[in-house]
């Protein structure tokens, strides 16, 4: 197999035409057929957004890495574009992994990771993760530039640049594994090609992880984020629920000096599915994050459709008073609204009442008077495979999704303030969820797979009442 664009596309546009799309998004990112993992080179350049992502064009299953493209003018429709890059040089002849974008005059420049093996795959030591750039005036057709930075001495897993600009000077972080311990790495350029070395900008200590993958840094509020997603976090209790994490910390840093963190590792997200974000500014200087909505190793029912993977809502990011980070739908998302549905129900009590026979692309809103509320759980039912309600025995807003047919279910749950209203806002797409709490304050995110003719949306209350003050769903085109 000669791994280059032209045949991704042949492959493509074959594919393409036998996918079953009773799951395919109706208005999140998913690549045309073939598989998709984590957003890349996020950027806006010349005009239009550009996401680009880790893609196999070649089957449902992760294999040689390409890297797909989309672009779009308000982050919620996009236009597939040609495959950007393929595995096709000695630099990254077992794939093009993830990375970023960077605007450089009138060049687009993307930096990402030459995955390759000298020798035979199978073992470890012979794995080399290097940098490399290419560049392109039309936003469309790269020009490889080839390798611009080696991998470290005695290290195998190193990959994943993040480039952004401070003054004159380009920085580079890069994700490593040294020995059992996750690192991010420093670089400093002038030019995007000569790159020096800055040492280590953050590890991890015991227990938090052997692997740091995908990392980003970046300035809200006055305090530097270093998001990044950790491999090898051990659960414990509500967190670290899925296999592998994504999330941040917060600290303090200036060029030239050592990154001060204040306080410890905080989730992102805490659905089941969202892993790998990664962050770029918006013209109006709006810092927006894209997660891969899927996580490692989950059975992904729509490869038997010809696709498999998608890309979260873009969200925009903010520091709460308390300096904690809040994700809420870009506002672009807005702009999909068609018809209101206003659910009147102002009391729900041990039942369950049917609001939507038929639901599609949907923003459903929900405020629950939770001071005036005794059932002990109340909330949201779609289909016959997931609730999003309250648990008031456990103080706790629940995810559940039950498809045993698929081996998916199980719940995950973020704490609620007695007494206090509860805001939500769940966009629904052919199988996906993502619920953000109280303006920012929580998110969850999950892949869900209703039958077709399943997906029916009712309100529920058992063990009591529930008072809603607010209730509807807007149809989103
Ligand atoms: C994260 C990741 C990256 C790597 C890419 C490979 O999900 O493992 O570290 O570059 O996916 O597809």
């Amino acid at each position: 197999m000669m791994y280059t664009i032209s045949n991704a596309e042949q492959e493509l546009q074959a594919k393409r035409e036998a996918l079953n799309v009773r799951w395919y998004p109706r208005y999140h990112l998913a690549a045309r057929a073939g598989w998709m993992n984590d957003p890349n080179g996020l950027v806006w350049f010349d005009g239009w957004y550009h996401a680009f992502y880790q893609h196999h064009p070649y089957s449902t299953e992760w294999g040689p890495m390409h890297w797909g493209h989309a672009r779009s003018k308000d982050l919620v429709h996009w236009e597939h574009l040609p495959v950007a890059l393929a595995p096709e040089g000695p630099e990254d002849k077992d794939g093009c992994f993830s990375g970023s974008a960077v605007v450089n005059g009138d060049t687009l420049a993307l930096i990402y990771t030459g995955h390759k093996f000298h020798g035979d795959p199978g073992d470890e030591a012979n794995l080399y993760q290097v940098q490399c750039l290419a560049t392109s005036r039309d936003g469309i057709h790269f020009e490889r530039q080839g390798i611009v930075v080696e991998t470290p001495a005695g290290m195998h897993h190193f990959r994943d640049p993040k480039v952004w600009r401070e003054g004159d000077v380009w920085y580079m972080i890069v994700g490593a594994r040294d020995g059992d311990t996750g690192q991010v790495r420093l670089y400093r350029s002038a030019d995007l090609r000569q790159w020096h070395d800055a040492g280590v900008l953050d590890e991890a200590e015991k227990e938090m992880g052997y692997m740091w993958e995908c990392p980003d840094f970046f300035t809200l509020n006055g305090k530097r984020v270093l998001m990044f997603s950790p491999q090898g976090l051990a659960a414990n209790g509500y967190q670290n629920r899925n296999l592998f994490q994504s999330g941040y910390l917060l600290g303090e840093w200036q060029p030239g000096q050592a990154f001060v963190r204040e306080g410890g590792f905080v989730e992102m997200d805490h659905g089941h599915d969202f892993y790998a974000p990664q962050s770029f500014l918006t013209p109006d200087g709006r810092r927006i994050v894209i997660g891969w909505l899927d996580m490692w190793e989950s059975p992904l029912p729509e490869k038997q459709d010809g696709w498999a993977g998608m890309l979260s809502l873009p969200r925009e990011l903010s520091l709460s008073a308390d300096n904690r980070l809040q994700m809420r739908p870009a506002k672009e998302v807005e702009g999909m609204r068609g018809a209101w549905f206003p659910w009147p129900v102002t009391t729900v009590k041990n039942q369950q009442i049917v609001m939507m026979e038929n639901g599609g692309a949907l923003e459903v809103i929900l405020h629950w008077d939770c001071a005036n509320s005794s059932a002990e759980q109340y909330g949201l039912r779609f289909g016959d495979g997931l609730r999003v309600y309250v648990d008031a025995q456990m103080q706790r807003l629940v995810l559940e999704r039950h498809y045993p047919q698929f081996g998916l279910c199980g719940m995950r749950s973020v704490p609620l303030t007695e007494g206090k209203a509860l805001t939500l806002r769940l966009f629904f797409d052919s199988s996906s969820v993502e619920v953000f709490v109280n303006d920012g304050e929580a998110c969850l995110s999950s892949r869900i797979y209703p039958d077709a003719d399943r997906r029916d949306l009712a309100l529920f209350a058992w063990s009591g009442s529930a008072v809603l003050t607010e209730a509807g769903a807007w149809q989103l085109e």
